[in-house]
C-alpha cells in the first residue's frame, strides 16, 4: 500500500496546543521554543490538514489587554484566510491558571465559577465569529483528591447550571454552536467528574437543553479508564451525541500519554476507525496528542503527518475488512445479521414468549459462535496479510 496523502477532504484537524506543545512536563522544562500560531496554520495547510482549534489562552495569552488581543486575532484571521484552514471547534482553558486549582464550573468558590463562565462566554463569541460549530468542554480541574472536599451532588448541580447558562447564552446570541463534553477519569485532578463517556451521556440528559450538548470522547481517556474506546464512540453515535472526536494513542491505564494517533493500542484504534465509518461520523477528524518532548520542530511535523497517515491506513484497512467476502461470511456465521433482528416480532409482547418452545439449550450452549475466526480475519487485515 503506498503511503496515503492527507487532503482537506479527509477533514483532519489539530489543536494549537498539540503541535504547539513545548515539551514541558511535571518533571522537566520546555524542550522546544514556543511556536507562532500563524506558522502552525501554514505548516498544517502544507501537510494537507483541514482545520484547527484552540483554547482561548493558546491564541491570546491569559491576561492580555484588549489591544494585544485584537492585534493577535487580526493576524490569526489573516492566517486563516491565507491558508484556507477552518476553525472547527474552540474551547476554554479552565485549568492552567491557579485560580482554577479547585475547578472552574464546579469550584467551591462562587467567584471562581462566575469568572469561569465569563471567560467561556467571551471565547464562545470568538468561536462563533470564526465559524466553529462545536465548543469543547474538558473539565480537567472539575474534581477532587479528597473525599469530603467536594460534595459531588452540589458540584453536579453547579456543572448542570453552567451548561444551562451557556446553552441559554448561545441560544440568546443566535449562535450555531453545540457543546461537546470531553470525559477523562483523572489527571490533572485525582478524580475528575464525568470520568467516562457513559457518565457524560447520562449527565447531558439532566440539562435544560440536552440537544445542544454531546460528547467529545478521547481514545486515550477511555483507555485510561480501562474501558473499550470503540464501544464508547459507538454508544455516543447510537445516541446521536458524537459531536466531536479526539484521536490519539494510549497504552492502557496509566498517565495520559497523548501519543500520536495509531501509536498506542493499535487494535483498539482500528476498531475506533471502523466504528466511526460504520456510524457515519462526518465531523472533523481531530488529533489531540503531544509530540514527544524528545523531538525538535521537525519531529513535531513528522508526528502530525503520522497521525494523518495512520488514520488513512486504518481507514483503508477497516474498509477492506468490511468489503472482504470472507469477512461477510464470518459475520453471518457469527450471527451479526441476527442481532439486528428485534427479539420480539411485530405485534408480540412479553405474553408471546410464554408459548415459545424451550430451545435445545445444551446444543445452543455447545455451538461454535465463530467469534475467534472473525476476529482473526480483522487481525490479518490489520497485519497486512490480506
Ligand atoms: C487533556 C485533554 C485536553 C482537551 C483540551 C480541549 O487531557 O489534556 O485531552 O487536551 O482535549 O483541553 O478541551
Ligand atoms: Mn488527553
Ligand atoms: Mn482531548
Amino acid at each position: 500500500m503506498p503511503l496515503p496523502t492527507p487532503t482537506p477532504e479527509d477533514r483532519f484537524s489539530f489543536g494549537l496546543w498539540t503541535i504547539g506543545y513545548d515539551g514541558k512536563d511535571p518533571f522537566g522544562a520546555p524542550t522546544r521554543p514556543a511556536m507562532d500560531p500563524v506558522h502552525m496554520l501554514e505548516k498544517l495547510a502544507e501537510l494537507g490538514a483541514y482545520g484547527v482549534n484552540f483554547h482561548d489562552d493558546d491564541l491570546v495569552p491569559f491576561g492580555s489587554d484588549d489591544a494585544t488581543r485584537d492585534a493577535i486575532l487580526d493576524r490569526f484571521r489573516k492566517g486563516l484566510a491565507d491558508t484556507g484552514l477552518v476553525v472547527t471547534t474552540a474551547t476554554t482553558n479552565l485549568f492552567s491558571h491557579p485560580v482554577f486549582k479547585d475547578g472552574a464550573f464546579t469550584s467551591n468558590n462562587r467567584e471562581v465559577r462566575r469568572f469561569a463562565l465569563r471567560k467561556t462566554m467571551r471565547n464562545i463569541d470568538l468561536a462563533a465569529e470564526l465559524g466553529a460549530k462545536v465548543y469543547v468542554a474538558w473539565g480537567g480541574r472539575e474534581g477532587s483528591e479528597h473525599g469530603a472536599s467536594k460534595d459531588v451532588a452540589d458540584a453536579l448541580d453547579r456543572y448542570k447550571e453552567a451548561f444551562d447558562v451557556l446553552g441559554e447564552y448561545v441560544t440568546d446570541q443566535g449562535y450555531d454552536l453545540r457543546f461537546a463534553i470531553e470525559p477523562k477519569p483523572n489527571e490533572p485532578r485525582g478524580d475528575i467528574l464525568l470520568p467516562t463517556v457513559g457518565h457524560a451521556l447520562a449527565f447531558i440528559e439532566t440539562l435544560e437543553r440536552p440537544e445542544l450538548v454531546g460528547v467529545n470522547p478521547e481514545i486515550g481517556h477511555e483507555e485510561m479508564a480501562g474501558v473499550n474506546a470503540a464501544q464508547g464512540y459507538a454508544q455516543a453515535l447510537w445516541q446521536g451525541k458524537l459531536f466531536h472526536i479526539d484521536l490519539n494513542g494510549q497504552n492502557g491505564p496509566r498517565f495520559d500519554q497523548d501519543l500520536r494517533f495509531g501509536a498506542g493500542n493499535v487494535r483498539g484504534s482500528f476498531w475506533v476507525v471502523d466504528t466511526l465509518l460504520a456510524g457515519g461520523y462526518d465531523g472533523p477528524v481531530h488529533f489531540d496528542y503531544k509530540p514527544s518532548r524528545t523531538e525538535d520542530e521537525h519531529g513535531v511535523w513528522s508526528t502530525a503527518r503520522a497521525c494523518m497517515t495512520n488514520y488513512l491506513v486504518l481507514r483503508e484497512k477497516a474498509r477492506a475488512f468490511r468489503a472482504d467476502p470472507e469477512v461477510q461470511e464470518a459475520l453471518a456465521a457469527a450471527g451479526l445479521p441476527e442481532l439486528a433482528v428485534p427479539t420480539l416480532a411485530e405485534g408480540e409482547t412479553w405474553r408471546s414468549l410464554a408459548d415459545d418452545p424451550t430451545p435445545d439449550v445444551e446444543a445452543l450452549g455447545a455451538r461454535d459462535a465463530g467469534l475467534e475466526h472473525l476476529d482473526q480475519l480483522a487481525l490479518e487485515h490489520l497485519y497486512g496479510v490480506r
